[in-house]
């Protein structure tokens, strides 16, 4: 079966987690603060914070935020649930907004609506890598006076109007899980201008202890540190931390491969009517974390058997995203009314994509679903 995706990694990793393992500092050492670094130079951040993955990331920034309790974040039903489960657990209330049809990310318009008195925050999330409208939700939250945070879990590397996700000013928030374009088997990074907001990540992360670990090791003369707030353990360890400087090299490559294959897959599906790729707009470029397309009403299978006959085939195709509001876990919220959202999640598909997919493998997947969707139109 040609898997979905498969994460790009080698020897130097391992020689880098060897380092690790060779130097004793196994958490919250140099590689930790090596991989802080690269990541903010990426991204053009002021800082770089690394915790143990991008659900704990996303909660902390809204705790470190003063965003908890009575609080409501506006945040896309449409996401992986992990989204909407880091405001339940800051203690806040995630409020529901539509998406947009094309890109498949927060509609700025619906976002608006939704706004109520207790609204704090939105946190959009830029869909499987797609940039959603940063620079409208920006704009809004700043005349409501809201914090906007950026679920970039799936977005390392894609780029809006120019810019790397991540280096907008406001806390963005990222994933290395072995599913994205680069991994450290797990882990997350918040990047954000704001230093304050850094600090308090740092001390949240690390059980509130006024000294860092690097410090109270190195330091000859006793030191006396304190426990200032009520912290987590959330920390990223430097072995995870050695697999992400690595990634962070192989970025540039890894994208110059997977954008190519996208390309590819679009330009072939084009003109296929049974079928809808995910738009992605001029002043934007996806790094391609995950290609989908929607069924159309053109398609002679449904979504659901197009996945069975595709895995059947050996293409390790699956539905797409699903959309929080109608899982059990958020089975209070189910009347919420999102047209758009669920309409995109029961008609959508993602197909395999991968660095080192070959033209075979690209071939099958392209014949297969042409086969399959119907009819194309002539240009
Ligand atoms: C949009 C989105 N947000 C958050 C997460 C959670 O990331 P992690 O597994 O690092 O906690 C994911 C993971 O797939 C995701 O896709």
């Amino acid at each position: 079966m040609l898997p979905l995706d498969r994460p790009f990694t080698g020897r130097e990793e391992v020689d880098s987690v060897a380092e690790v393992l060779g130097s004793h500092w196994l958490t919250q050492g140099p590689k930790l603060e090596a991989f802080e670094r690269a990541f903010a130079a990426y991204t053009g951040a002021a800082h770089a914070v690394a915790l143990g993955n991008c659900t704990v990331a996303l909660q902390l920034t809204l705790t470190a935020s003063g965003i908890g309790h009575g609080a409501e974040v506006i945040c896309p039903s449409l996401t992986y649930i992990a989204t909407c489960n880091a405001i339940f657990h800051a203690g806040a209330v995630p409020v529901f907004a539509d998406v947009d049809p094309e890109r498949w990310t927060l509609d700025p318009a619906d976002v608006e609506r939704r706004i109520t008195p207790d609204t704090r925050a939105v946190m959009v999330v830029h869909q499987m890598g797609m940039p959603a409208d940063v620079d409208a939700l920006r704009t809004l939250c700043t005349q409501k006076h809201l914090l906007l945070i950026e679920d970039a879990a799936c977005a390392a590397g894609s780029l809006y109007r120019g810019r790397p996700i991540g280096g907008g000013g406001n806390p963005a928030c990222f994933s290395f899980h072995p599913r994205k374009v680069i991994t450290a088997g797990e882990g997350g990074m918040v990047t954000t201008d704001d230093a304050g907001l850094a600090t308090q990540l740092r001390l949240l992360r690390h059980h509130g202890m006024s000294v860092s670990d690097r410090v109270r090791f190195e330091v000859d003369a006793a030191v006396f540190d304190e426990h200032v707030i009520r912290g987590f353990n959330a920390r990223m360890s430097d072995v995870h931390a050695a697999i992400g400087c690595v990634q962070m090299e192989r970025l540039e490559t890894i994208l110059t491969e997977r954008r190519p294959i996208a390309a590819l897959y679009h330009s072939a599906f084009s003109h296929c009517r049974g079928i809808l790729p995910q738009y992605e707009p001029q002043d934007c470029a996806s790094n391609y974390q995950s290609y989908a397309f929607l069924t159309t009403k053109a398609c002679p299978l449904s979504r659901d058997e197009l996945v069975r006959k595709l895995r059947d085939a050996g293409i390790g195709a699956r539905r797409g995203i699903l959309t929080a509001h109608r899982e059990p876990a958020y089975a209070d919220v189910r009347r919420v009314s999102l047209p758009v959202s669920e309409d995109v999640s029961d008609r959508m598909v993602l197909l395999p994509l991968f660095v080192g997919m070959t033209e075979k493998d690209i071939a099958l997947v392209i014949d297969t679903v042409l086969s399959l969707a119907g009819a194309t139109v002539a240009v």
